[in-house]
């Protein structure tokens, strides 16, 4: 079907909390001195305009990271995660063109890094990138950001299933970040069947699962279900930034399901979210939440 695109949303309230944790988790496994291999099972396109047309329909961005964008009183983990935003938009555009910078001001909010583009600007050289993508359009995408890294593969398949194949990976460090659209109802299913598989298969993995507050029971389930694959070393943390629509429905939320999470990454996240709370709220009743337990 693949009538989903990642464009309409990216750098959302979702997407913050999904690339603030998944900055934290790459700075603690890159900090180690052995290579690392990082797997996104859906990768989406890598990179994103926002000026474009589909990020500006309902520019969803504005109530994410364009909420922090100019903030200079951020805690360390999310002052890191605007500031890797704000080099990605440094960079030159599809175009070849480079933004104009004033001295001093932080650049124009024009693009916005996609997990893999997050996950390259934290990578080192001996360190791997495997991507998953099914829309063509993004895998095309994908490979003009990609195709000239020999660290990198980008596969236009499946990634529920080609995670079967990686694991355990070599070398035996891996991180993987499982983020599906969530599409149709099947995905809820697919992701906890894929993680359950992933740990028999590399217990010593790092799992991070992205999942949507929406209101569907199967959303509510998913992070009970995954506790369930994991009773002890794992960190859940959720934001709940608005409230469903008229008819009870729209995007609320999200969350973070992190299987054998850094030790740090509770406290980190202890001070980091009463901030991105009180940044992306939308409402009154605004919450977030963090659990954890450990090994
Ligand atoms: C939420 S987006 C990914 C966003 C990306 N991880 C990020 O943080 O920038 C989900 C992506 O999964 C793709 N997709 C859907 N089903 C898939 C599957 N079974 N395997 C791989 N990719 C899939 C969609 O085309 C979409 O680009």
């Amino acid at each position: 079907m693949l009538a989903y695109r990642h464009a309409f949303h990216a750098g959302n309230h979702a997407d913050v909390l999904k690339h603030l944790v998944l900055t934290q988790v790459l700075r603690y496994m890159v900090s180690k001195d052995k290579p690392l291999r990082y797997i996104d099972t859906h990768a989406g396109a890598g990179s994103y305009l926002l000026k474009g047309k589909d990020a500006q329909k309902k520019a969803e961005y504005r109530e994410g990271i364009g909420r922090l964008w100019s903030r200079p009183d951020l805690p360390p983990a999310l002052a890191d995660y605007v500031q890797l935003v704000q080099s990605f938009n440094l960079q030159p555009d599809e175009n070849g063109v480079v933004p104009e910078l004033e001295k001093g001001m932080t650049p124009p909010l024009a693009l916005y890094p996609g997990s893999p583009s997050i996950a390259s600007m934290l990578l080192r050289k001996t360190d791997t990138m495997r991507l998953y993508e099914l829309h063509p359009s993004d895998v095309r995408t994908l490979a003009t950001h990609f195709g000239h890294e020999r660290r990198t593969n980008i596969i236009g398949g499946d990634g529920f299933a080609g995670l079967k194949a990686e694991l355990p990976p070599s070398p035996r460090r891996a991180v993987v970040l499982m983020d599906p659209s969530y599409e149709t109802v099947g995905d809820y299913g697919k992701v906890v069947a894929a993680m359950r598989d992933a740990v028999t298969r590399f217990a010593e993995g790092v799992y991070i699962v992205w999942y949507p507050q929406v209101s569907r029971v199967e959303a509510v389930q998913l992070p009970k279900r995954l506790m369930a694959l994991a009773p002890k070393g794992w960190l859940h943390v959720s934001l709940t930034a608005n409230k469903a629509d008229g008819h009870g429905f729209g995007l609320m939320g999200s969350g973070m399901f992190v299987i054998n999470p850094p030790y740090t990454l509770h406290n980190t996240l202890a001070t980091e979210m009463p901030v991105l709370l009180e940044a992306l709220a939308q409402f009154d009743e605004a919450s977030y939440r963090i659990e954890e337990q450990p090994a």
